[in-house]
């Protein structure tokens, strides 16, 4: 009963709390589940995580973000995505390839061509079964996480009381790099329909978690 799902979107599109949401689902329904989550899914991971995304991270190339983002899917899909698939697992991951496109290919602007060939090679050519893609205004996304690190004790900021959280290195970036990375999630879903669900991230909680376990159970009902 293997399967490989993961959630994809911009900031503050709600794609983790599906993810998790879903996880609790699929737990109570008897189904195996990992969830994980890029980067940062492995020991080695987390060190790349903190070098990407910690408070202290230094400024980095595009070409070095890229590679750091294939190092860490590599350690992930070795580590982490395959051994759990190999023993029949539904493995949940709170972003993978696709992330990798739309931030460093559409975002940054690396050669798309480039981009895609090191994704592949570092994914070892896994290719998830189902990809979520939680479609959401960029403006509404971005609110979000200033609002979560603005408001100490609300959604994982900053203790009460504690200064507000560093936005990182992608939270500080312009709306049209947002835009831009929107607009490639998108071109990523329109290519590719089978494996894509969309879903309005804008929308009540339950509603798009309601679509989301449809299709999940849709696609484990194919798998069995
Ligand atoms: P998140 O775990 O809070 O979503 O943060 C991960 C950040 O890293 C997010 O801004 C998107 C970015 N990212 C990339 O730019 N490329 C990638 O391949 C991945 C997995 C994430």
């Amino acid at each position: 009963m293997a399967l490989f799902v993961t959630f994809e979107g911009i900031e503050g599109s709600g794609k983790s709390t599906h993810a998790r949401l879903l996880a609790e689902h699929l737990r109570a329904a008897g189904y195996p589940v990992v969830e994980t989550r890029e980067p940062g899914g492995t020991p080695a991971g987390a060190a790349i995580r903190r070098l990407l995304l910690g408070a202290d991270a230094p400024p980095l190339a595009p070409l070095t973000e890229l590679l750091l983002y294939c190092a860490d899917r590599t350690e992930h899909v070795t580590e982490v995505i395959r051994p759990a698939l190999a023993a029949g697992r539904v493995v949940l991951s709170d972003r993978f390839s696709e992330s990798t496109i739309a931030y460093q290919g559409y975002g940054r602007g690396l050669d798309l061509a480039v981009v895609r060939a090191l994704d592949a090679h570092a994914r070892g050519g896994l290719v998830p079964d189902l990809t979520i893609l939680l479609d959401c205004p960029v403006a509404e996304g971005l609110n979000r996480i200033t609002g979560r690190r603005q408001s100490p004790g609300q959604g994982g900021a900053a203790p009460s009381g504690a200064a507000p959280l560093e936005l990182d290195r992608f939270e500080r970036e312009t709306l049209a790099f947002h835009e831009r990375v929107g607009a490639g999630f998108r071109a990523l879903a329109a290519a590719e329909p089978a494996r894509f669900c969309v879903v309005d991230g804008a929308a009540p909680i339950e509603s798009v978690h309601a679509r989301i376990v449809a299709e999940a159970e849709r696609r484990l009902a194919k798998a069995a």
